[in-house]
């Protein structure tokens, strides 16, 4: 678990723990590591800086299971992703930067085929549950449908943070970048906020970009329930 000692990497250290996982702590501060592996009932440690690129590839073997939350992606994650390509490891990541994944499938897919490694970027709240639900929509709908659009919106502005430290980091970083979509039988980089959709939000319309979390900031006004 690369980037423990962050908000999501902890997070999602506790999650593992909870169901009986008993993850590798990786990360840079080694006070922080121990009493991170303390408090959740004695894990190992290992340190790793991605500015070291060898301490990263050092964390992963053939078949390990590498699950990085250090971010901004687009800044500090090629050293997890390149690590798991090169070893034939499994990689999961809590990216939602659109440059960041295309390098990931356009960089490191072909290394990840040649390797037997398997990536899943931008498995976190987006774009995991999208596509899901995306997913399970289509399937009810059946034949007659040809068309799901899939928005993200966070409600409840008001009782909490909307988005991590991090994740403010990293939309900073990306908000003059492109997107990429699939666009009449091939992949194309187009501008945030081209496209627009109406989304019926608990009964009251609301609207979103092409740009999931910039979409969701569209929403702002949609305030139903803290869900994030
Ligand atoms: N897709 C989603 O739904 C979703 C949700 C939440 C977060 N995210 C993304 O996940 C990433 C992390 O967010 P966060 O809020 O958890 O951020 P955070 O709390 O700032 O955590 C960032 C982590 O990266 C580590 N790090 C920074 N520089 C490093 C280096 N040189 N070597 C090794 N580790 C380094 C930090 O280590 P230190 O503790 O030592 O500083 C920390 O563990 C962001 O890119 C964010 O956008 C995505």
């Amino acid at each position: 678990m690369f980037g423990a000692t962050g908000y999501t990497g902890a997070r999602t250290a506790e999650a593992m723990v909870r169901r009986g996982v008993r993850p590798v702590l990786a990360g840079r501060d080694p006070g922080r590591l121990a009493a991170l592996a303390q408090r959740l009932g004695g894990l190992e440690t290992a340190l790793a800086d991605v500015t070291d690129r060898a301490s990263v590839a050092a964390l992963v073997g053939r078949g390990d299971v590498l699950v990085s939350t250090v971010g901004p992606f687009t800044e500090l994650g090629a050293p997890a992703v390149a690590a798991a390509a090169d070893a034939g490891a499994v990689y999961l990541d809590s990216t939602g930067e659109p440059p960041f994944i295309h390098t990931v499938y356009e960089r490191w897919g072909p290394v990840a085929e040649r390797s037997g490694a398997a990536l899943l970027t931008a498995f976190g709240n987006d774009y995991v549950p999208g596509v899901l639900a995306g997913a399970l929509a289509l399937r009810a709908a059946g034949e007659g449908a040809d068309r799901v659009d899939v928005g993200y919106f966070i409600t409840g502005l008001g009782t909490g943070q909307p988005f991590s430290r991090g994740t403010l980091r990293s939309l900073a970083g990306i908000a003059t970048q492109p997107l990429y979509a699939w666009r009449d039988g091939a992949l194309r980089a187009e501008p945030a906020g081209t496209r627009m959709r109406t989304f019926d939000v608990a009964g009251r319309p609301a609207d979103g970009l092409n740009q999931g979390l910039f979409a969701a900031q569209e929403a702002f006004l949609v305030s139903v329930e803290n869900r994030y």
